[in-house]
């Protein structure tokens, strides 16, 4: 597949050359239960410029997947803003939202969420199909192109449930990729997968950053990935702690990880390793 393939109507292409894709300001949130309140956002700022692939890190509970739900406008913050492509999304109605979300934010998650019934194929073009299902012909060479890319050619067929956990993560940065989003959302992508699923998986989600220029903002507790990251944003006790700038050293730790040209149509021996039709999520459990 080429690159020019997977680049050329990049939906960030519409705004302002420049600018920062992403403007985080004064995020908070408090969960609401009742009689009690938790605050867990205290305050976020930080900066996402285009084409960036950024780690956030911070301890278990600190707010990460709720940034992140939040910044993939799946969760309203309490007060605060954030512009995206210049667009102050906390304004925005449901329907205007929803729109947004589905043409500009890809989001991969830990447990990857496939639809267990559907094939690899048709879980790729979900963003694009919707739940009224119009596919276009279009649509199914891109979903198909994806696959491709991730390595899947020939498990397209394939219903979800008969792929191992490193495939069906596979096929999840596959759907997420499927609209060109500007901005792509992982919530610990790699946690649910070993050493070696997860550096394949890390590698092919640079690679794809760095073709496509998409945006990828991930939170993990690999602090080896993070480190292969071009920049690593901190959160504990509900604020930004830390955010260092991008050191020099980048090009050296990203040229230590693992090779990804493996990824043609067939499936590495690495990754089929795990040689089963069963569950990562139902093996970690
Ligand atoms: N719906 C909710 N109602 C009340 N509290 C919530 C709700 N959702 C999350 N929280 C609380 O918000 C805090 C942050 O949770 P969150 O899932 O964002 O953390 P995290 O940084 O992603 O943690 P982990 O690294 O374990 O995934 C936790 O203390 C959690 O209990
Ligand atoms: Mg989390």
């Amino acid at each position: 597949m080429s690159t020019a393939a997977m680049t050329t109507t990049h939906s960030s292409a519409v705004a302002a050359e420049g600018a920062p894709l992403l403007e985080v300001r004064d995020i908070r949130k408090v969960f609401v239960d009742r009689d009690f309140q938790t605050p867990v956002l205290k305050g976020v700022n930080f900066t996402l410029q285009r084409g960036e692939m950024v780690a956030m890190l911070g301890p278990s509970g600190s707010g990460k997947s709720t940034l992140l739900s939040i910044l993939g406008t799946l969760m309203r913050p309490t007060s605060g803003s954030f512009r995206m492509q210049g667009r102050e999304l906390t304004a925005l109605r449901e329907a205007e939202l929803s729109d947004f979300r589905n043409q500009q934010i890809g989001f991969i998650f830990q447990y990857h969420h496939l639809l267990p019934d559907f094939t690899a194929l048709e879980n790729v073009l979900f963003p694009h199909a919707g739940r009224l299902w119009r596919e276009t012909r279009a649509g199914r060479e891109r979903a198909a192109m994806l696959l491709e890319r991730v390595g899947l050619r020939d498990r397209m067929n394939y219903r979800a449930t008969r792929l191992s956990g490193g495939q069906k993560q596979r096929v999840a940065i596959a759907r997420a990729l499927m609209n060109q989003p500007a901005l792509v959302l992982a919530d610990e992508p790699t946690g649910n997968l070993d050493r070696e699923n997860a550096d394949q998986a890390f590698a092919l989600m640079t690679e794809i950053q760095r073709e496509t220029g998409t945006t990828f903002l991930l939170s993990t507790h690999d602090r080896e990935l993070a480190e292969r990251c071009e920049r690593r944003i901190y959160i504990a006790g509900g604020v930004v702690v830390d955010q260092p700038q991008p050191a020099a050293s980048v090009a050296a730790a990203t040229s230590a990880r693992p090779s990804m040209r493996v990824i043609t149509g067939d499936v590495p021996a690495v990754i089929d390793h795990t040689g089963q039709s069963g569950d990562a999520d139902r093996r970690r459990a």
